[in-house]
């Protein structure tokens, strides 16, 4: 064998035995790192030994989560002076009533033929109520008589004029001068009548609604329907009127509810959201008879601008009401989803359409009003 040919063998031996070296390196080096490397991405339990996590993967701080059922609250401008409007207006002998001129009523007699309704009648074809309250009335006085076939219940006292009050008032005062019991008849602009929210019923033509035997489903039952008792012998040093089981108040399903459920009359649940549920702190959430749920809270007027900026929910229906004072009153219906924009379609509609009459102009509403024979309930 030439000795080149010998030399080139061992040159070629030597260096494949070096590749085998270099490769069995590389090998072990490659085994030795990918074991540090799964080593490194090894499962770390969790602190809450409920699961676990990949070291380096960016998990969500669970607070920062978006919750759906949150409801996003977005200014709406109103009219500062509809802070006079609405089913949760306080009216007393210290809060006055506004009248906007505007107020949608009805009369309950046309309404009555018109759904060829005889369960109930009132004592006069003009006598009024807003259209809302009429419906409610309606509804309650429908189930009543289906339970107990009773036709005879008459609305004996609806809406009033001002003018309409005081001739009220004046007769009043001349029959009862000087009893010495809290007053039964509001003075003239102070009166729930003037609003179109109340109502007073009689059992027969002789004014005489107690709310006992067959009636007493009324007045026990009316909160499911959003209406209250509004001056009872229990609260007559807040209300200072004297007890009248015939005079129901409008005030919406979820407040009649929370003030029976609370023993609470229209003064003590106004105070209550205005001190204790403003939007900036906790909500009041309540439900209705049904069960469907509610949030509620109050908001204040601007006084000294013409808008207010209520707060109000976006895609879910709501209401607003002032409350007769200094603000407004919210009420969300949590389980009325609604398009974006299609919250409240009412909001542009009375009662809140607030024009010309206002509270600083006084209100001098002249409706015409029979001012004769007043057989009428207080
Ligand atoms: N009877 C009630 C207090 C009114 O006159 O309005
Ligand atoms: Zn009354």
């Amino acid at each position: 064998m030439p000795k080149d040919i010998s030399k080139e063998k061992s040159i070629n031996k030597a260096k494949t035995t070096v590749e085998l070296v270099i490769c069995a390196v590389i090998i072990g080096t490659s085994v030795f790192l990918g074991k540090n490397c799964i080593d490194n991405v090894k499962v770390i339990p969790s602190t809450n030994n409920e699961a676990s996590i990949i070291e380096d993967i960016d998990i969500p701080d669970p607070s920062e989560a978006i919750d759906p059922d949150k409801i996003v609250y977005t200014p709406t401008s109103i009219n500062t002076k509809m802070k006079f409007s609405g089913n949760l207006i306080l009216v007393n002998n210290d809060h006055e009533y506004f009248s906007t001129g505007e107020e949608n009523l009805v009369s309950i007699m046309t309404k009555n033929d018109e759904a060829g309704r005889s369960t109930f009648t009132a004592v006069d074809y003009d006598y009024k109520l807003l259209a809302d309250t009429y419906e409610s009335l309606a509804k309650m006085v429908d189930d009543w008589y289906n339970i107990y076939r009773n036709d005879t219940l008459i609305v004996y006292g609806a809406h009033r004029t001002k003018e309409f009050q005081q001739q009220l008032y004046d007769q009043f005062s001349a029959n009862t001068a000087g009893d010495g019991e809290a007053p039964i008849v509001a003075l003239p602009g102070f009166s729930e009548h003037e609003t179109g929210l109340a109502f007073d019923f009689s059992e027969t033509a002789g004014y005489d609604y107690q709310g006992t035997g067959d009636f007493q489903w009324l007045n026990e039952n009316c909160y499911k329907y959003g209406f209250i008792i509004r001056y009872t012998e229990e609260k007559e040093s807040v209300t200072k009127y004297r007890s009248e089981p015939w005079h129901f108040r409008y005030v919406g399903k979820p407040h009649a509810m929370y003030m029976k459920n609370n023993n609470l009359c229209l003064e003590e649940y106004i105070e209550l959201l205005r001190s204790n549920y403003t939007y900036g702190g906790e909500h009041l959430n309540t439900k209705d008879e049904y069960g469907n749920d509610y949030e509620i809270f109050f908001y204040p007027s601007e006084d000294g601008a013409d808008v207010t900026n209520v707060p109000v929910p976006t895609g879910i229906r709501y209401d607003i009401s002032g409350n007769n004072i200094d603000g407004f009153i919210v009420t969300v219906y949590i389980d009325e989803k609604t398009d974006i924009g299609q919250e409240n379609p009412a909001l542009t509609t009375s009662p809140y359409a607030y024009s010309t009459t206002t509270a600083d102009e006084s209100s001098t509403d002249t409706t015409s009003e029979e001012t004769t024979e007043t057989t009428v309930a207080y």
